[in-house]
């Protein structure tokens, strides 16, 4: 490749990896969710003293916010191997089986979409969990045989976005903790902004960093998806990374000042005009917006909970004053009743 210009646009990294180059391995890099970190380093440094895995370890909140990176982390820093895996890929009890024999000593197990494991699948977990074995029947009927292998020491970690979809006997075996994941400061968003830009090597103005943190919606993975969207437009615009570009950028791709994006607005605007504000089910208004109602639920709805965009009433979601406002538009008379 050869260029023109002053500067070499040649780039050290493969475009294809920024987001794990991007990924925090220590705690020290890791920027924010203060709780979770004090809790699982007592949790690691205590079981690293005793020398044992330590206990299974379950993370849930909206996507984005660092249940895979935490697993990273803690495999990292535990110097065990983390063996990736997720709900819907284990469809067979002999998948699970596989997995579980193939672990060497301290191997971390990582469970994505935890809660899409099926019951039966389940029960075999429950005893590998527990006490280490593995509990399976071969064949059916009067040669059936039951199988019980002892299985390594091993820690499992788990991550849902949906976690009253585990049933309970599932969740109560995560004895090393339930960790919920919180929205980050914008504060905190920006020091992670800082901290993607000089790994990619991209010199963000400080009023650039705001902007991106503005409207990421808290977001760690949106905020190093908005700042490379945005360094490619400065880019391209022969530009510094300041404000001014960031916004260009981002209103190219439609995400508004609050870090909305089309699908969030459609929401919003369908709540108002299909369903008169409210109350409406996230199934009535994934019909309305041809999205699946699940997709509302884990990705678009949290965001907009925690704006204070909709709120949720026992009888379904109601778009609330700020979001008239936000769509520009007067908030009915009747809302207060809306939101008993
Ligand atoms: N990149 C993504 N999430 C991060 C975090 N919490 N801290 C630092 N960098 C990150």
């Amino acid at each position: 490749m050869s260029s023109t210009s002053e500067e070499p646009i040649v780039q050290p990294r493969n475009d294809a990896f920024l987001d794990t180059a991007l990924r925090p391995s220590t705690f020290d890099e890791y920027i924010g969710q203060e709780t979770i970190k004090n809790n699982l380093k007592i949790l690691l440094g205590a079981a690293k003293e005793r020398q044992n895995p330590p206990e299974h370890i379950l993370f849930y909140g909206p996507p984005g916010l660092g249940k895979t990176t935490l697993a990273h982390l803690i495999a990292n820093e535990l110097g065990g191997t983390l063996r990736s895996t997720s709900g819907p890929a284990i469809e067979r009890v002999g998948d699970l089986a596989a997995l579980l024999t193939n672990l060497a000593p301290g191997d971390i197990l990582f469970i994505d979409e935890i809660h899409r494991l099926s019951r039966s699948i389940e029960e075999v977990l429950y005893p590998a969990m527990e006490s280490g074995s593995l509990n399976i029947i071969i064949g059916k009927g009067p040669s059936a045989r039951t199988l019980d292998l002892p299985l390594p020491p091993f820690t499992l970690i788990a991550a849902t976005t949906r976690v009253a979809d585990l049933s309970a006997p599932l969740r109560s075996r995560f004895s090393g903790g339930v960790y919920r994941l919180e929205f980050y400061s914008e504060d905190n968003i920006a020091d992670i902004v800082r901290r993607s830009a000089d790994i990619l090597g991209a010199e963000v103005e400080e009023s650039g960093v705001k902007e991106i943190a503005r409207r990421s919606r808290s977001t760690p993975r949106t905020a190093n998806y908005l700042l490379k969207r945005a360094r490619d437009y400065a880019q391209l615009k022969r530009s510094p990374l300041s404000a001014e570009m960031v916004t260009a950028a981002l209103n190219l791709l439609e995400v508004d000042e609050l870090g909305l994006t089309p699908i969030d607005r459609k929401l919003l605007i369908a709540l108002m005009d299909r369903f008169n504000g409210g109350p409406a089910g996230v199934g009535a208004l994934g019909a309305a917006l041809s999205e699946e109602p699940s997709t509302i639920a884990e990705v678009h709805e949290p965001f907009l909970l925690q704006l204070g965009l909709i709120e949720r009433t026992p009888r379904g979601r109601v778009a609330t004053a700020a979001a008239y406002r936000h769509v520009g538009r007067t908030p009915p008379a009747d809302l207060n009743e809306k939101l008993l």
